[in-house]
């Protein structure tokens, strides 16, 4: 299948998805790496791995739908199939979710259905809990409320930080989310976008 990923930042995760589609055998295809914000170190790293690259800075448009809108005909030009979020920091609409559902997955660093949203470590910390981890899911209209595909567990450690814990689970999203990604490829039975 055709992967469009698309991204705010660093993009490790976008990095762990590259690595593994270089396996012949890998279901999705990179075709396509679109950020959303001007300079995020992930399109350079996607240019080294030879995949195209759009930048489509959400500043420029006037309302979500406009941006989406470019989002989507960019996806449609490169015949993707399926997307994936990768650090990609924008809530999308009713509009674009109902026009990738099936066909587009997320991760987020914490256990969901615990801790969806922003500043996952520092909240699982402050919790007390005693473990932590990710989960690669389906988009829906609610923010990280999607069916699950895959999660990964890492322990709290004592005298953990907000910095120590993320990267521990860093760790874990590059080992779930290509497997999880592989095992969304293979469950995918919507009719394609476009
Ligand atoms: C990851 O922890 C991801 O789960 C969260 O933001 C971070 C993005 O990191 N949504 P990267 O851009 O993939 O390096």
């Amino acid at each position: 299948l055709n992967l469009g990923i698309l991204i705010s930042g660093r993009g490790s995760n976008m990095e762990s998805l590259l690595r593994a589609s270089i396996h012949e055998a890998y279901p999705a295809k990179p075709r396509l790496v679109i950020a959303n914000k001007e300079g995020a170190p992930g399109l350079d790293a996607a240019k080294r791995f030879g995949i195209g690259t759009a930048l489509i800075p959400h500043r420029q448009f006037d309302d979500r739908r406009a941006f989406e809108e470019e989002l989507h005909k960019a996806l449609v030009r490169h015949e993707i199939e399926i997307v994936a979020l990768a650090g990609f920091m924008r809530v999308l609409t009713p509009w674009f979710v109902g026009k990738w559902e099936g066909r587009m997955v997320n991760i987020h660093p914490s256990l969901l259905p615990a801790y969806p949203g922003l500043d996952t470590h520092a909240r699982a910390i402050a919790a007390g809990e005693s473990e932590a981890g990710c989960t690669v899911h389906w988009v829906s209209e609610g923010v990280d409320e999607g069916a699950i595909i895959g999660q990964a567990r890492v322990p709290v450690k004592a005298g953990d930080t907000p910095d120590s814990l993320a990267e521990r689970v860093l760790i874990a999203e590059h080992e779930l989310y290509p497997r999880a990604l592989a095992d969304a490829c293979r469950m995918i039975t919507a009719p394609s976008a476009h």
